[in-house]
C-alpha cells in the first residue's frame, strides 16, 4: 500500500489503465491523487507549469507553428509582428528578444515561431547546458546568417559566459584569448548577424548589462479562460479527444492560466473519461476527473491550500518571509516562487510586502475562514 504525502493511503484499490508507458501503473496512480512522475521516479505537481518527461513527448504535436495558431498574449503578438514585417522588409535579422514570465506560458513556442515566420533556422540551448566558455564559442561561430539562437534559462548562464555574449550580441563579434601567460593574444572573429531569443522565469536574475542589450522585451501573463478553452480545443481536435464544450470550460477554468497546465489536464481528464465514463468528456466527466485531481474549482491543488492556510493558521496571515513558508511546507524556495506564487499572487490571494508574504482577505473567502485580523497598533517608537 502507498500512502501519499499526506499519509492518505492510495494505489491499493486503483485500476490500472491501459497504457503502453512501463511506468503506467504508477504513474497513473499519482495522477489520481494530483501528482505525476518525473524522470527517476521524482514526484511533480500536475499544476506545475514546468514540463516533465511526459510533457515533452506530446508537447511537440501541440506546439502551434505560426504566429496566427499561437492564441492570446494579443500584446506581445501585435509589437512581434510589426517587428517581424519590418525585419523581413529591410532583410536584416531581427533585434535581439527577450522573453520572460511563469513557465508554461509559451516562450519556447514563441521562439520556434519567430525562427518560422522569419524562415531561418533555430539553435537551441539553456543556459545550464553552456558550461564552458568553448561551448558559447562553438554554439556561436556555427550559426548561420539570419539565424536564431534561442538560450532557454538565461539567467543561469554563468557570469564568464554572459561576458563573451555581449560582443558577439553587440558588433556580432567573438573574442577569445590564444595561449596563456605573457605570450597570450586576443582574437576577433566575426559573426554572421544572428538574434538571440533568450527565456526567462526571473527577469530579475537576469543582470542589467545583459538585460540592456535585449532590443526587445516581451512580458507574457497568464491566459484567461477563453483563450485557454481555445487551446484544448484544438488540443483535443489534434489528440483526437471527443469533448463537450462546458467540459473544455471546466478544464480551461482550473488551468491555472497556463497552456501547459491545461493540455496536462487534459489528457488527465481523458483517461478518466475512458476508463469510467464512454470516453467523452462533459462537465461532468471534467468535475469529477478535476476533483480527484485535488484541483479546485479556480485550479488550486492542495499545496495552494497548504501554503495559504499555514500562513494564516501558523502566521496569522503574515507578513511572514518565503524561506519560513518554504520550511513549513517542505517545499523548496525557488518552487514556491516559480510554479505557486505566481498565479496566488494574480489571484490577489497573496502579496509580497517588504516584510515577507502576507494573505488577502480574497483567500480567506475562498478557504471559507473568517476574516478578522484587526492587526494590533503599532507600538509607538516615542
Ligand atoms: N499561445 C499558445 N497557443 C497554443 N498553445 C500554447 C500557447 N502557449 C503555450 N502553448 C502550449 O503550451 C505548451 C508549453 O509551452 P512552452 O512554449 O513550452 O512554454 P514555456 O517555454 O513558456 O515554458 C506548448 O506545448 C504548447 O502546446
Ligand atoms: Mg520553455
Amino acid at each position: 500500500m502507498f500512502r501519499n504525502r499526506e499519509g492518505r493511503p492510495f494505489g491499493a484499490t486503483l485500476p490500472c489503465y491501459d497504457s503502453d508507458h512501463p511506468l503506467c501503473y504508477l504513474s497513473k496512480a499519482y495522477a489520481i491523487i494530483g501528482l505525476s512522475t518525473q524522470g527517476g521516479g521524482k514526484i511533480t505537481r500536475i499544476i506545475s507549469g514546468k514540463a516533465d518527461s511526459e510533457d515533452t513527448s506530446i508537447e511537440t504535436s501541440l506546439r502551434p507553428r505560426r504566429l496566427d495558431d499561437f492564441i492570446g498574449q494579443s500584446k506581445v503578438k501585435e509589437n512581434l509582428k510589426i517587428a517581424l514585417a519590418a525585419a523581413r522588409g529591410r532583410g536584416e535579422p531581427l533585434d535581439h528578444i527577450l522573453l520572460y514570465g511563469p513557465p508554461g506560458l509559451g516562450k519556447t513556442t514563441l521562439a520556434n515561431i519567430i525562427a518560422a515566420e522569419m524562415g531561418v533556422n533555430i539553435r537551441i540551448t539553456s543556459g545550464p547546458a553552456i558550461e564552458r566558455t568553448g561551448d558559447l564559442a562553438a554554439i556561436l561561430t556555427n550559426l548561420q546568417k539570419h539565424d536564431i539562437l534561442f538560450i532557454d534559462e538565461i539567467h543561469r548562464l554563468n557570469r564568464a559566459i554572459e561576458e563573451i555574449l555581449y560582443p558577439s550580441m553587440e558588433d556580432f563579434a567573438l573574442d577569445i584569448i590564444i595561449g596563456k601567460g605573457p605570450g597570450a593574444r586576443s582574437l576577433r572573429l566575426n559573426l554572421p548577424p544572428f538574434t538571440l531569443i533568450g527565456a526567462t522565469t526571473r527577469i530579475a536574475l537576469l543582470s542589467a548589462p545583459l538585460r540592456d542589450r535585449f532590443g526587445a522585451v516581451y512580458r507574457f501573463d497568464f491566459y484567461d479562460h477563453d483563450s485557454l478553452e481555445t487551446i484544448i480545443r484544438r488540443s483535443a481536435r489534434i489528440l483526437q479527444i471527443e469533448a463537450e464544450d462546458a467540459g473544455l470550460k471546466e478544464i480551461a477554468c482550473r488551468a491555472r492560466g497556463t497552456p501547459r497546465v491545461a493540455n496536462r489536464l487534459l489528457k488527465r481528464v481523458r483517461d478518466y473519461a475512458q476508463v469510467m465514463a464512454g470516453g467523452t468528456i462533459n462537465q461532468e466527466v471534467a468535475v469529477e476527473a478535476l476533483s480527484r485531481l485535488e484541483i479546485d474549482p479556480i485550479g488550486l491543488d492542495e499545496i495552494d491550500h497548504k501554503l495559504l492556510r499555514t500562513v494564516i493558521e501558523k502566521f496569522g496571515g503574515g507578513p511572514v518571509g518565503l524561506e519560513t513558508i518554504a520550511a513549513c511546507i517542505s517545499e523548496e524556495a525557488d518552487t514556491i516562487m516559480d510554479v505557486y506564487e505566481p498565479y496566488l499572487l494574480q489571484l490577489g490571494f497573496l502579496v509580497r510586502t517588504p516584510r515577507g508574504r502576507m494573505v488577502t482577505e480574497a483567500a480567506y473567502q475562498h478557504l471559507g475562514l473568517p476574516y478578522n485580523r484587526e492587526k494590533p497598533p503599532q507600538a509607538s517608537l516615542w
